[in-house]
């Protein structure tokens, strides 16, 4: 088992992540099979069960745990563990903190914060979820954990945290967590932006701004954390005709992974018609710019993307691949293609900004019974990452 522990770290810091020593003593010594009892979601598409004989090797993988399923789409789960470690050091917690987790899922990620000296109050809008979480936490001993059951955009009213952690991919921030933040505090959530949720580092101020800590990929939280709203970028690109290759390939070797995603972000926040998606008859989500027939927003350095969100069915847009090849359908493949290609050659004019250069300004938005701070305003900043 110590070896298995071990080579669990290992894997955590080949993602490049750089464990402190806390880090490192915390995923080190929290039995994350506990977490898990009941089993999880197999990448076969089978579900695995304590009784396997790949359970722990499993578990102990630097792969996300499917817990729960709705047909096929996942509603709980414990998270990448590099992705785990890369947002409790953004959190940078200190003992004695007192920390609100929004989705407490599995409870490991609660048993973690734990294991770092904090008190977590952790919500999940599913009680079996909660309870779940609660009884786990209770058989692995862990105390300074309380798990309750509801809608995490109201928060723990009546309390105050140091810290606020989100584990569940929202489309704006509530304000009700702001006044539960002491004026030093810090809120670490995956935000909505071009049809994914990199992971935002959000300090409580006038205005509200928040500088890109990593990509992620993260399930959509239900209720008005995930309520569609005037910035929102459109959604599906399932709907897209064929596609044929408009524009030649530009890169050689093609970029890699953490550059393409430096693109799509980029592209995502100088036009609300880039979308990360995945086109009809294509195995991968890719950057895409879809036809909008409102007009296109000004792109100048500081962009206010809000608008009308374009959700009605698409039919013409383009997709750039990693080699910077366009491939485009439709009655306006020809426009789709030339605004995708200004975006592409903006990026590189700018030397290939990564999303960690960005500065995202926040306004209150959403349904004006439950608004949220969501997204707003990019502002390129090099050299002042989170
Ligand atoms: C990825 S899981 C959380 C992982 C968890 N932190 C762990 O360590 O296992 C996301 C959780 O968010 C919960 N969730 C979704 N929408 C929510 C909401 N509006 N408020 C609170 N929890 C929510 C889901 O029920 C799910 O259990």
């Amino acid at each position: 088992m110590a070896d298995a522990r071990r080579h669990y770290l290992d894997l955590i810091r080949q993602d490049g992540v750089r464990l402190t020593p806390e880090l490192a003593e915390a995923f080190g010594s929290v039995p994350r099979e506990r977490f898990v009892p009941d089993g999880f979601h197999r990448r076969d598409g089978g579900w695995m069960t304590p009784d396997d004989r790949d359970f722990l090797t499993t578990v102990y993988r630097n792969d996300v745990l499917i817990t729960k399923l709705n047909g096929d789409v996942p509603i709980s789960s414990s998270s990448q563990p590099s992705l785990m470690a890369i947002m409790l050091s953004a959190l940078d917690l200190r003992p004695g903190m007192r920390v609100l987790e929004i989705g407490a899922g599995t409870g490991y990620n609660a048993a973690l914060m734990a294991a770092l000296g904090a008190t977590v109050t952790s919500v999940d809008v599913q009680a079996d979820v909660a309870g779940r979480a609660r009884a786990a936490l209770d058989r692995a001993g862990v105390t300074g954990v309380r798990v309750v059951t509801g809608d995490g955009y109201p928060g723990d009213p009546g309390s105050t945290y140091h810290r606020i952690i989100v584990t569940v991919g929202i489309a704006g921030l509530s304000p009700h967590w702001f006044e539960q933040l002491t004026p030093d505090g810090l809120v670490i959530a995956p935000v909505e932006h071009a049809g994914h949720h990199p992971v935002l580092a959000v300090r409580p101020g006038d205005p509200v701004t928040a500088a890109v800590v990593c990509s992620s990929g993260f399930m959509a939280a239900a209720g008005p954390l995930g309520a569609r709203h005037a910035g929102s970028h459109p959604r599906s690109a399932g709907v897209l005709p064929e596609l044929a290759e408009t524009a030649p390939a530009r890169w050689s070797p093609p970029l890699d992974t953490t550059a393409y995603r430096d693109l799509w972000y980029a592209a995502g926040a100088w036009d609300r018609r880039a979308t990360l998606a995945t086109p009809a008859n294509w195995d991968q989500a890719h950057l895409v710019l879809l036809h909008d027939p409102t007009p296109a927003p000004p792109t100048d350095s500081m962009t206010d993307t809000a608008a009308k969100p374009a959700d009605d069915p698409v039919t013409s847009g383009a997709a750039v691949l990693p080699d910077g090849s366009v491939r485009a359908g439709g009655s306006e493949a020809d426009r789709c293609t030339a605004a995708l290609v200004t975006l592409i050659d903006r990026w590189s004019d700018l030397n290939r900004p990564s999303m960690r250069d960005w500065r995202v300004g926040l306004a209150l938005d959403g349904d004006p019974a439950a608004p949220i701070w969501a997204p707003h305003t990019w502002h390129l900043v090099p050299g002042a990452r989170h």
